[in-house]
């Protein structure tokens, strides 16, 4: 059985970005220790233009081949007229309106998102699954979720987009590990407790 896992950065009151989702305010922190974090343990959740600029390129996937956005994350890439942002992984994007994929490497998920992700999850493979975001397609797999992967950047945002857009309800986990870094960063590994 191969896991979800949330990768995501937020601020330390738990906010994936500002009420629109920008999180831009966040990027401060990727300092070059930081980076080299990335480089060694989670190089395929950079995108294809920073993976060129960062020389990354040529990395191999350590924890994922397998990347789930919803449209709204997937849309910030459409934007700047890239539709394969994670061409390193296999790309499923989670969308209603979209109609037709826009690029041979993504696959729509139109229905049942669950049920699909549940499908990727009993496919053999050593390597994970990264469910990237936002914040509503978060909230609709949170039973999916097997581990979590929160970068928390020193910052309190206030209100913003939750990491979850999902109704209260008490989900346990276990906290797994914890790497803190000099600019105040953290990433904490929590599993799903089931
Ligand atoms: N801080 C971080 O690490 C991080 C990571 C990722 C994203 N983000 C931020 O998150 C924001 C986007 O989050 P969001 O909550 O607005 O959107 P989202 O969760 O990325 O995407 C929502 C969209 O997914 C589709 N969808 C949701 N449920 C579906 C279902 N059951 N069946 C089919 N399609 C479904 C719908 O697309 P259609 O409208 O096309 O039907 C819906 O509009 C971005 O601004 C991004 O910056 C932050």
């Amino acid at each position: 059985m191969r896991k979800l896992t949330y990768f995501v950065a937020c601020s330390i009151d738990g906010f994936i970005g500002d009420p629109k989702g920008d999180a831009s305010s966040m990027y401060q922190f990727v300092t070059e220790e930081f980076l080299d974090f990335l480089k060694t343990e989670y190089p395929e959740t950079v995108a294809a233009g920073g993976r060129e600029a960062l020389g990354f390129q040529d990395l191999e996937n350590r924890r994922f081949d397998t990347v789930v956005q919803g449209r709204g994350s997937y849309q910030l890439a459409l934007d700047t007229g890239v539709t394969s942002p994670y061409g390193h992984l296999r790309e499923y994007v989670a969308s209603r309106t979209l109609g037709e994929s826009p690029d041979p490497n993504v696959t729509l998920i139109t229905e049942d998102v669950p049920g699909a992700i549940r499908k990727l999850k009993a496919e053999d493979g050593e390597l994970g699954i990264w469910l990237c975001g936002g914040s509503q397609i978060a909230g609709e797999l949170l039973d999916e979720i097997d581990e979590l992967v929160i970068k928390t950047y020193p910052q309190v945002y206030g209100s913003g987009m939750p990491m979850f857009g999902s109704d209260f309800a008490v989900t346990d986990f276990a906290l797994e590990s914890v790497r803190t870094f000099d600019n105040g960063a953290l990433v904490r590994t929590y599993s799903r407790k089931r």
